[in-house]
């Protein structure tokens, strides 16, 4: 991974074989045409971030990730597999991983999708390496316990990919250590595990840690009520964490350097993809489930929306410290590139400010 901002820009070297008029093109060219036509509602779908086709970008795709053979893969919430036309990005991530050789494992709450995510994977991808291990963000003792019996097979981590997530309902409810739930799923969960796990990612052949934000996050953080005690909005509680996630991969890769940790950090975030993450949040008759049912073109398929965060795992092309998404129509979907960082998630203050809250919070020391 080359290690410097400035080369985010740089084009990743063609395949001989790409098709004259490729897909980006296509896209392109499809994005431009649909432009008129498309209607964004207000919450959530930010027009004009990241700035569609700002920065030269490389025409990659599923079939562009270098072989993995070896590397271990850690996928949070690897186990939504396809149901109808929506399916997790996390099993998407897992499926491509694995077809490349690396040695995966998908963890999240549900023991039987678990499983049945491995048996759908092993069908897909023949002789793959793909296993399942119970791990709940939301509660501390599972992720103790989870990263407890990942350094008891006493082998090193190559890639984490903190991808679980929830959005919030429209009550506020709270985690079994008392945290509000997406903040302790989506945030304070995944702080905790990469804490625990950063030894076995630093003995890990060119480590990195993909966080998953979104186009979708707060301006600011509210320090003053990080659990949304005194003004909950479900809205709010998600678009803090993809926030505070962004801030978290930034941070990560500032200490990681400085304490020359060698473990890379990246963001990435999927546009907007047709996952279960609306219907089992804020339901299908909230304003985004509405959009899910009633726009369903605006949202690509999950195997889509997981290109970012791939990129950002596997390809050597991906720059420590780069955010990634779609490029294609305002940023919503299409093939992979480099997306701006929003001024908001570049404070390096409240940047450290989280970070010592999620110490606090979590009882746990990442350094
Ligand atoms: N879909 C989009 O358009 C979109 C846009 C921006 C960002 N994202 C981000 O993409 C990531 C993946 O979301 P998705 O869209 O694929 O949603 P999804 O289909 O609902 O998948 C979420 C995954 O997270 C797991 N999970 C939920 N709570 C968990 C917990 N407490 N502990 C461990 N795992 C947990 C779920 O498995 P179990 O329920 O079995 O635990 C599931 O595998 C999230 O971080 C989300 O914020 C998605």
């Amino acid at each position: 991974m080359r290690a410097e901002l400035d080369n985010q820009n740089n084009r990743q070297p063609r395949g001989a074989e790409r098709p004259a008029f490729s897909r980006r093109a296509f896209l392109r060219v499809s994005a431009a045409g649909a432009s008129g036509a498309l209607i964004v509602g207000t919450a959530g779908f930010a027009i004009g971030w990241p700035s569609a086709g700002a920065a030269e970008i490389p025409d990659w795709t599923a079939a562009d990730i270098p072989a993995q053979n070896g590397r271990r893969v850690l996928v949070t919430g690897g186990n939504g597999y396809p149901q109808g036309d929506r399916s997790g990005l996390g099993y998407q991530d897992a499926l491509a991983l694995a077809r490349a050789g690396a040695r995966v494992t998908i963890a999240s709450r549900d023991q039987a999708r678990g499983e049945e995510a491995v048996q759908r994977i092993l069908a897909d991808a023949p002789g793959s390496e793909v296993r399942f291990e119970t791990l709940d963000l939301a509660n501390l003792t599972s992720v103790r316990a989870f990263a407890a019996r990942m350094r008891a097979t006493g082998q090193g981590l190559d890639v984490l990919i903190n991808n679980a997530g929830v959005m919030g309902r429209f009550n506020r409810e709270v985690s079994v250590d008392g945290f509000e739930r997406v903040f302790a799923t989506n945030t304070l969960g995944h702080f905790v595990l990469t804490a625990q796990l950063l030894p076995l990612l630093r003995r890990g052949r060119e480590p990195r840690i993909v966080w998953v934000s979104s186009m979708r996050i707060s301006d600011t953080l509210p320090f003053h009520d990080l659990q949304l005690e005194h003004s909950y909005d479900y809205a709010a509680a998600y678009d803090n964490t993809k926030l505070a996630n962004l801030m978290l991969a930034l941070e990560f890769e500032r200490r990681s350097k400085t304490a020359g940790w060698g473990v890379s950090s990246v963001a990435a975030h999927p546009g907007v993809a047709r996952t279960n993450l609306i219907p089992n949040g804020p339901g299908l008759n909230s304003a985004e489930g509405w959009r899910l049912r009633m726009l369903p073109f605006m949202f690509q398929p999950a195997a889509e929306g997981a290109l970012p965060t791939l990129y950002a795992a596997a390809s050597p092309q991906a720059v420590a410290g780069g955010y990634y998404g779609p490029n294609g129509f305002q940023g919503m979907r299409g093939l992979p590139g480099p997306v701006s960082i929003p001024v908001s998630a570049q404070n390096l203050q409240s940047a450290a400010i989280l970070w010592a809250s999620l110490e606090r919070l979590g009882q746990v020391s990442l350094s």
